[in-house]
């Protein structure tokens, strides 16, 4: 069907396997930004959620972005409501706006550039020295970069519900169990979390780790999707899903986005067959936002 209609199926690492093994692509958010920004095909199918697929529909506004399901959101992009995040820009005249990729089109628009996790250190350092900035929606993200760029970025106060709630005694234990085993870290969790980092990265940073490292045994404190390539790609290693915490103390081995979850086999099939449902983007907001977004893919280059 996918050529029949010259249609390209791009997956995030956090959908299911299923999912993950009948996409073109699959890739972290700037991998994902940078194949919809090149692609030829007439029609993108965005698995992930509905910031992606806003970003694919920015950045080529003539093609059919579709998604599997229109309710697959983002509690970090929930956290930063545009009318909110203009409020504090005019509160601060003279900053510049960073904006994580996991924003509204609406907060793009507001945005001097964005960034995701792979590139958000080189983003901010391509500014001078003195330049005035603020960071949002996610804390933790800006708290990592503020610590390795020796910036005073102003931070929005926003988070990620899976990342959030991972397990700081229940990593400690693991590690106990698992003495050698590496820890990868992605940098949307709280500092105590990234403190027991032997790496800290996008999706596919840990991804790269693991298959580059020499250890046999990892501790993956991100959500659980990314197993799937990892052990895909290193099928002789072992990988240990943090735990979060549930208000019963340790919880699961698992950590899911209920959201990246909403993307299944059936629906991806279903949208393809119908053309539905379609992300549109009001065209002037799509002006403004299209702007941050291509800077990004600039200087990312
Ligand atoms: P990356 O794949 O860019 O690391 O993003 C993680 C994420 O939370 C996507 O929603
Ligand atoms: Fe949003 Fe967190 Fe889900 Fe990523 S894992 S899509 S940041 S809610």
């Amino acid at each position: 069907m996918c050529r029949e209609k010259n249609a390209v199926v791009l997956a995030h690492y956090y959908t299911e396997g299923a999912v993950q093994d009948v996409a073109d692509f699959v890739g972290d958010s700037l991998a994902l930004a940078q194949q919809a920004a090149k692609t030829e095909a007439d029609i993108i199918v965005m698995c992930g959620v509905h910031f992606m697929g806003e970003t694919c529909k920015i950045l080529c506004p003539e093609k059919k972005v579709l998604v599997c399901d229109l309710d697959a959101g983002c509690s970090l992009a929930d956290s930063c409501k545009a009318e909110d995040l203009k409020a504090f820009i005019d509160e601060h005249p003279g900053y510049k706006v960073v904006s994580y990729v996991n924003t509204t089109a609406a907060v793009k628009a507001l945005t001097d550039v964005v960034v995701t996790s792979s590139n958000a250190k080189k983003v901010v350092d391509s500014f001078p020295k003195d330049e005035k900035l603020i960071f949002g929606p996610d804390k933790n993200l800006g708290n990592y970069i503020n610590s390795v760029t020796g910036r005073q970025m102003l931070l929005w106060n926003g988070g990620c519900h899976v990342h959030g709630q991972f397990s700081l005694e229940g990593i400690l234990k693991l590690k106990q169990e698992h003495p050698q085993a590496k820890v990868l870290v992605h940098p949307e969790c709280p500092a105590p979390i990234q403190a027991l980092a032997d790496v800290i990265g996008s999706t596919a940073g840990l991804l790269k780790y693991a298959i580059d490292s020499d250890a046999q045994e990892f501790i993956v404190a991100t959500e659980s999707g990314i197993l799937h390539q990892m052990t895909q790609k290193c099928p002789d290693k072992t990988f240990l899903p943090a735990p979060p915490e549930t208000s019963e103390g340790i919880g699961c081995q698992c950590n899911e986005c209920s959201y990246m979850r909403l993307n299944t086999l059936q629906k991806l099939y279903n949208a393809l067959r119908d053309e539905q449902p379609e992300i549109t983007v009001d065209p002037a907001i799509a002006k403004e936002a299209v702007k941050p977004i291509q800077r990004m893919l600039e200087l990312s280059k």
